[in-house]
Formats: structure tokens, C-alpha cells, sequence
């Protein structure tokens, strides 16, 4: 699906007064904003899919209006995180004059502790040297892994996830929008899956309406199917060693889940070939034995417990 098509990017809120809960964040950024002069650097935690990110594209549309795309600069996780990055992107678009329309230019750093100490460290020079031009927002998970002294001159965010009331809510204004039956065990489900995170939530309930409505079952099905990477960290603690484990990580994806028995098989066949282990070609024996087994009637789980003790005595 293209992105354009997809219901996060097509309800993302583009006004502060549009986002979802995190009442006294946008409270206390509406203030700040006023004079815009008086805007401290911005630092946004929290865990994801709460609208960090979401925020800060609207604070640099409020304050720049339609000059807003030429004077933001938006680093995120697809862009390399080194001191090559800050030399290149970040000193380079913080230098360059010529803004008589805007008060500053805004820098959007995504993910920024992500960010190597030494790119930090340039970076913080940086800050300092564009102080009169330049205004940062850096949107990071885990604020400690952020140097000291760019932590110490930012005004600190911390972003909540997001509450059943509020999540179901907004789930029902898109799905009425979209034309999508929703009833209430359908998007209770949904929010159980999505802990809190709005981006997951979203997606889980787009994927659920093209199956038809928003049902408690559909979003079973569907959240199965979504739990791909799930299956990922199966294989993976497998193959080092841990049976138990990986047992109950995959009893839960199935029972909990609703994912099926086969579709398990073929998911981690395919996570296999991602994996690019060096024992491909026995693991893809061990997985095509048990497939055959359960295809001629076998009991699939008292299989699929075999096929992963198999795969855990596999050597490195
Ligand atoms: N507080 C929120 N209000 C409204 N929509 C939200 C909110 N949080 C997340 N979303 C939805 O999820 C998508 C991703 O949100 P984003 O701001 O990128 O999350 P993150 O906190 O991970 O940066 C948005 O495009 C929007 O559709
Ligand atoms: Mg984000």
C-alpha cells in the first residue's frame, strides 16, 4: 500500500489543537509558541506511536505557515546517524541565510539518540553557534542516552500513551470517515493489541477493515497476520538454544494471537531466508519435515514444539 493510502498519514492531525490526549504537553507548547522569539530547544520522549513526531511537524507548521517545508529540516531514522550526517545535512542547513520570512529555522531530529556521541558532540556546537537562527526538536525514546549538555538546553516532553477512552475515540471518528463498521468488541480489541500506541492501532484496524468490518474476530485474524516479526524473535531463540522459550513465544502468537499453525510455518520459513544463517539449508529441512508431518495429520502443536527443540540443538 502506498503511503498516501494509508490511514495513519491520512489522519495525521497538522494542528497541535488536533492531537489526541497529551492535554498539558500541547497546553504548555501553545504558550511557548505564542512568541515564537522565546522558544527554547524542544526535547519529545516517550514511548511510540503517541505523537511525537506528529508534534513537532505541527509546531514548525504553526510557527513558519507556508514557509514551513523550506526552513524545516527533518532528519529520521531512514537518514545515517553519524558526525557525517551533522557535518553534512544539519551544519549545512543551518547555515545557509537569506530568512526574512521566519523568526528561525526549525531542525527536526527524529530518533536522535540514536545519534553517535561524536555526531552529539558536533551537534552541540552547533546549537551554540546558530543559537539566534536555529531552533532543534529532538524526539528520542531513551532520553539518557542523550549528551548532557543538549539535554541541558531543552525544555523536556514527556509523551504519555495514549488512554482506551482516547484511542477508541479517535479509532471511531476514522473508521465513521472511512465508511468502516466498528462495533464496540471490534475496537476494544483493537486497543488491547495497541497498547496505548495510536500508530499501531490505526494500522492493526486498517488492516482489520479490509477484511470487512471491525469485529472482534477480523481483528483477531488480522492482528495474526501482523505479527510477523513476532515470529522473527521465535526463530531466533530457537536457534540459541531456548526451547522453552521459544515455545511459549510461539504458543502465545497462536492461542492469543489467533495466528494459524501453518501460517506460523510459512512465516518462519520466510524469516529463515531473512536470516541468512549459516545453517540454512538444515534449518529449512527441520521446518519442511514438521510441515510435511502436520500436513499428513499430525497433532501441529506437539509438531511445532518438536520442530523448534530440533531447531534449538541445531550448532552455530
Ligand atoms: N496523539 C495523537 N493524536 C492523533 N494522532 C496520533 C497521535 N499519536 C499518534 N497518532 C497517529 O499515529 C501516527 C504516528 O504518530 P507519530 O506522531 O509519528 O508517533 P511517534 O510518537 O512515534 O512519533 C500519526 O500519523 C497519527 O495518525
Ligand atoms: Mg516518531
Amino acid at each position: 500500500m502506498s503511503s498516501t493510502g494509508m490511514w495513519v498519514e491520512k489522519y495525521r492531525p497538522t494542528k497541535l489543537s488536533e492531537v489526541v490526549n497529551q492535554t498539558e504537553i500541547i497546553g504548555s507548547l501553545e504558550a511557548l509558541i505564542k512568541d515564537p522569539a522565546d522558544m527554547p530547544h524542544l526535547m519529545f520522549s516517550g514511548s511510540a506511536g503517541v505523537g511525537k513526531t506528529t508534534t513537532a511537524l505541527c509546531i514548525s507548521r504553526q510557527i513558519l505557515g507556508e514557509h514551513a517545508k523550506n526552513y524545516t529540516l527533518e532528519l529520521n531514522a531512514s537518514d545515517e546517524r553519524g558526525i557525517g550526517m551533522v557535518r553534512e545535512k544539519v551544519k549545512k542547513f543551518s547555515r545557509f541565510a537569506g530568512m526574512d520570512e521566519v523568526p528561525f529555522k526549525i531542525i527536526i531530529l527524529d530518533e536522535a539518540d540514536e545519534m553517535t556521541s561524536d555526531a552529539q558532540t558536533a551537534l552541540r556546537r552547533i546549537i551554540e553557534d546558530t543559537a539566534k537562527i536555529c531552533r532543534f526538536i529532538f524526539i528520542a525514546n531513551n532520553i539518557s542516552k542523550i549528551i548532557d549538555p543538549i539535554q541541558s538546553r531543552c525544555a523536556t516532553f514527556r509523551f504519555t500513551s495514549i488512554p482506551e477512552e482516547d484511542v477508541i475515540s479517535r479509532l471511531s471518528e476514522i473508521a465513521k470517515k472511512e465508511k468502516v463498521k466498528a462495533d464496540k468488541k471490534g475496537l476494544k480489541a483493537v486497543y488491547d493489541y495497541s497498547d496505548g500506541d495510536l500508530r499501531h492501532a490505526i494500522n492493526l484496524m486498517q488492516a482489520t477493515a479490509s477484511l470487512g468490518g471491525v469485529t472482534q474476530e477480523n481483528v483477531k485474524a488480522s492482528a495474526g497476520l501482523t505479527k510477523t516479526s513476532d515470529v522473527d524473535t521465535v526463530l531466533k531463540t530457537a536457534l540459541s538454544g531456548k526451547v522453552t522459550e521459544a515455545r511459549e513465544q510461539m504458543i502465545e502468537l497462536i492461542k492469543v494471537y489467533g495466528m494459524s499453525e501453518s501460517d506460523f510455518l510459512k512465516y518462519i520459513n520466510s524469516a529463515v531466508f531473512k536470516s541468512k544463517h549459516e545453517k540454512l539449508a538444515e534449518i529449512l529441512e527441520v521446518i519442511a519435515k514438521y510441515d510435511y508431518r502436520i500436513l499428513v495429520g499430525a497433532n501441529s502443536e506437539i509438531q511445532l514444539s518438536a520442530m523448534l527443540a530440533e531447531l534449538a540443538s541445531i550448532e552455530n
